[in-house]
């Protein structure tokens, strides 16, 4: 099997085992971070394009319904689809390195040490903003039972590991606990040029809302 035809049978794998599920993580987010990758990887030409490739399509392997809390059940899982194709071992590894590092928990340290996992983490965050990070956000707070937003309920910031895990808040209150500070954690050049664009369009957003909220537009 040659390169292209693993990506594309990992891409009809992924389709398969994501398709129509409902919080923001099915296929169509696994499709537009594998879009978004190749997109920086353009003004990269260091980069590996396979495995950038493949680690964008395998990024989320962990939340198609194994999670336990086992954070390494993801690079275990891809590891396994990625030997059954034959590929070969080093390539495996670099793949593994991206799943296993790739999510933000928030309060955490980088551990993505190589460029094409710096540039799917990219892809992954850039997803997570702007206009489609919007529609994320909301989805998976209706799908959390949160509430849109609640005055009562102030932002919590400098969260722990732990704290933002457990804690329940609303979805306007996610843009400035989370969504609102990726912009200064772009790894490339490329990603922040577009992060930017999509962070100013979110902070308009979040403008509006809070006027008409308020009753004054
Ligand atoms: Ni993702």
């Amino acid at each position: 099997m040659n390169n292209n035809e693993i990506i594309q049978k990992t891409a009809d794998h992924i389709k398969t085992l994501f398709s129509g599920e409902g919080s923001g993580h099915d296929w169509w987010h696994i499709f537009r971070v594998w879009n978004n990758a190749k997109l920086i990887s353009k003004d990269i030409p260091d980069a590996n394009l396979f495995i950038v490739e493949l680690g964008a399509l395998l990024h989320d392997i962990a939340d198609y319904k194994f999670h336990n809390g086992d954070e390494t059940i993801g690079g275990k899982t891809a590891a396994k689809w990625l030997t059954d194709l034959g590929v070969d071992e080093s390539s495996i590894n670099a793949v593994v390195h991206i799943v296993d590092n790739v999510s933000y928990k928030g309060g955490g340290k980088n551990m993505m040490k190589s460029i094409e996992g710096k540039i799917v983490q990219d892809a992954d965050r850039l997803d997570a903003i702007g206009a489609i990070g919007i529609a994320r956000t909301f989805a998976y707070g209706g799908a959390k039972g949160n509430e849109i937003y609640n005055p009562d309920i102030a932002p919590k910031l400098n969260m722990s590991k732990e704290e933002y895990k457990k804690s329940k808040s609303t979805q306007i209150n996610h843009f400035h606990e989370k969504l609102l500070l990726l912009k200064d954690l772009f790894n490339t050049d490329s990603a922040k040029k577009i992060a930017q664009h999509r962070h100013d369009y979110m902070k308009d957003y979040l403008d509006e809302f809070i006027a008409e909220w308020n009753g004054e537009k």
